[in-house]
């Protein structure tokens, strides 16, 4: 069996404007050049999804988007349905991000039920998990993150396209980043726990690793085996950057 597609995805979370769409496009363009190995998307904020699609139509950039509600429609003052994601122009969607889950309380239960209306919308879901500091501290990340796996990904999964993003919560925006050994261990447990729970499509899906992705770790990092790209949140702001990372993978 050949590897998972890999996929280099960049999470611009709450930054950019119109302006930001020429980091987007500068993208494309080199792309559309000297075409990437792996799959390439970019996830910006919800009002900027149906513009990015404008800007850069059918090419090689898919485009994502950070969240949405688990019902497809109501009132929901504030929010965002999959389906509205995918109307705007949106393939992908990242859920369960640790943002998302310290910051607006969403538990497994939430982001299993995400995942659902992603995959009724069409959207391919990037699910994310990660342990916190204290947690790894107290030699618990396996176990969390095995948890937040059976409790997230709901078995609708299996036959699917999706892909996982291992985050440690500690290296997200931080500069420090995971040790290749220890995501290796991760990736080889999340691909374990993966394939016991949704079959063939739990050993398809690729693990994509997150937390301060630059170019001069891209390498090292997406060498670690069972490592199937990246979700990149401050170096995908800038083209130059995102380029570097994925030209290193
Ligand atoms: P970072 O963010 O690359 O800025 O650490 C990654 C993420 O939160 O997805």
């Amino acid at each position: 069996m050949t590897g998972p597609t890999r996929i280099i995805a960049g999470n611009w979370k709450m930054n950019g404007t119109g302006e930001s769409l020429d980091e987007a496009r500068a993208v494309a363009e080199a792309l559309a050049q000297s075409p990437a190995a792996v799959r390439v998307a970019l996830c910006p904020p919800a009002t900027l999804i149906w513009r990015m699609k404008q800007a850069l139509g059918a090419g090689p950039v898919e485009i994502g988007g950070q969240d949405c509600h688990a019902e497809r429609e109501g009132a929901f003052t504030g929010d965002v349905s999959a389906e509205m994601l995918t109307d705007a122009g949106a393939r992908l969607v990242i859920l369960g991000h640790s943002e998302r889950r310290a910051l607006h309380g969403e538990t497994d239960a939430v982001v299993s039920a995400k995942v659902l209306a992603a995959l009724a919308a069409g959207l391919e879901p990037i699910i994310c998990v990660g342990e916190t500091l204290a947690e790894r501290e107290a030699g618990q990340a396996e176990q969390v993150v095995e948890r937040q796996l059976l409790g997230s990904l709901p078995e609708a999964l299996a036959g699917q396209a999706f892909a996982l993003a291992y985050e440690p919560v500690w290296a997200i925006g931080t500069g420090r980043v995971a040790e290749p050994a220890d995501i290796g261990t991760m990736h080889a447990h999340i691909r374990a726990v993966l394939a016991r729970h949704l079959g063939d499509s739990g050993d398809r899906a690729p693990i994509l690793y997150g937390g301060s992705v630059k170019p001069s770790n891209a390498a090292e990092t997406l060498s670690v085996a069972e490592v199937g790209g990246a979700l990149v949140g401050g170096a995908s702001l800038k083209a130059t950057d995102f380029l570097g990372i994925i030209r290193a993978a």
